[in-house]
């Protein structure tokens, strides 16, 4: 052996006694653009992963859609293509009609329901099944605060003002049958789809959170916006379910904590930043009109003719029940 080889062999040695092992990136979907509460889920998560882990687990979020839509995300995390996804509930309500019941009008009315019901055994049951049907871990919970309607026509405060608007909706059934209940039959759509048929005007409106509207830059689309609380729109952040048994306990354990963490910061991040969003929109250009008569109308025509359409699917009306009672409030 030369000189020379016995030191390339003893650097060899060295810098692989020194090098760390290298971290597992994992690719995150975010369905949302950036600078809504998808993105600021998706953060908090990623930075409590690099410490809960040391620096071995790491995460890249890829906004705006770029790894698929929303509900395409769902199938790719089951089938173990894509990593985690952070996305509105309504979104996976497609694949398990359980968490259907967080998206039934006017069942969250505030985002102290949405933390309650989230975080509380209902939310759990919730984790269960949705592995169960979708092949997906819920492991955050995000909040963005309610779907307000948006459209670019005219000001909407009644039932009669939404007769003749175009209205985008998710394809979500339960969201279907509530416009459907509210006298239009409205455009089920892609997520990826709608800020290009807002533009080009091939539908008049669709409704988001504020914080959507916001990150989605609909106000250069939208004009008026209606201030309903039909939907308080819950953004679970989810795991593959075959990434997620395929990590050792102490991993396990290190990705739900940080779920825990964004969670955490999801709720803050709502509170201190909502009231801000809604102003900033105001600024742009925006209306914004309160539903007439403390929005009675929507909620009765909406509970009365949506929840019973949907008490098999979700499982049995004794599961709205449940949810309701952990509220404090009636059974149906
Ligand atoms: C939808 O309208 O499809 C979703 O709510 C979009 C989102 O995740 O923000």
């Amino acid at each position: 052996m030369t000189s020379m080889t016995r030191l390339l062999t003893g650097t060899a040695a060295v810098l692989f006694l020194t090098l760390p092992a290298v971290a597992a990136e994992y690719r995150i979907a975010v369905g949302d653009g950036a600078g809504g509460t998808q993105e600021a889920l998706g953060k908090a998560f990623v930075a409590a992963l690099e410490e809960q882990s040391g620096g071995k687990m790491n995460g890249k979020l890829f906004v705006n859609g770029q790894l698929g839509d929303e509900q395409d995300t769902v199938t790719a995390a089951a089938t173990g293509t894509l990593d985690f996804s952070i996305l509105a509930i309504n979104n996976i309500t497609p694949f398990s009609p359980s968490v259907g019941t967080l998206t039934l009008p006017y069942v969250i009315l505030s985002q102290e329901d949405a933390e309650k019901v989230t975080q509380g055994d209902v939310g759990q049951q919730m984790i269960e099944q949705t592995i169960e049907d979708a092949g997906v871990r819920i492991i955050g919970w995000g909040y963005s605060g309610f779907r307000v309607l948006t459209n670019s026509k005219k000001p909407v405060s009644t039932v009669a003002d939404l007769q003749g608007l175009v209205i985008r909706v998710p394809k979500n059934e339960i969201m279907i049958e509530t416009y459907k209940s509210w006298g239009i039959s409205p455009t089920p759509m892609a997520w990826g789809e709608t800020f290009a048929a807002l533009q080009q005007k091939v539908v008049d409106g669709q409704d988001n959170p504020f914080m959507t509207v916001y990150a989605m830059k609909f106000d250069e689309v939208q004009k008026y916006i209606t201030d309903l609380h039909y939907l308080f729109s819950i953004e679970p952040l989810i795991v593959s379910e075959a990434l997620f048994t395929s990590l050792s306990d102490e991993e396990q354990a290190q990705v739900l904590a940080a779920g825990e963490a964004a969670t955490k910061a999801s709720s803050e991040f709502l509170r201190a930043e909502e009231a801000k969003i809604k102003e900033e929109l105001v600024s742009r250009g925006m209306e914004i009109t309160e539903p007439a008569d403390d929005e009675q109308e929507f909620m009765k025509l909406a509970t009365e003719a949506v929840w019973p359409q949907f008490y098999d699917q979700i499982g049995g009306k004794e599961v709205l029940d449940n949810v309701l009672t952990s509220l404090g409030r009636e059974p149906a």
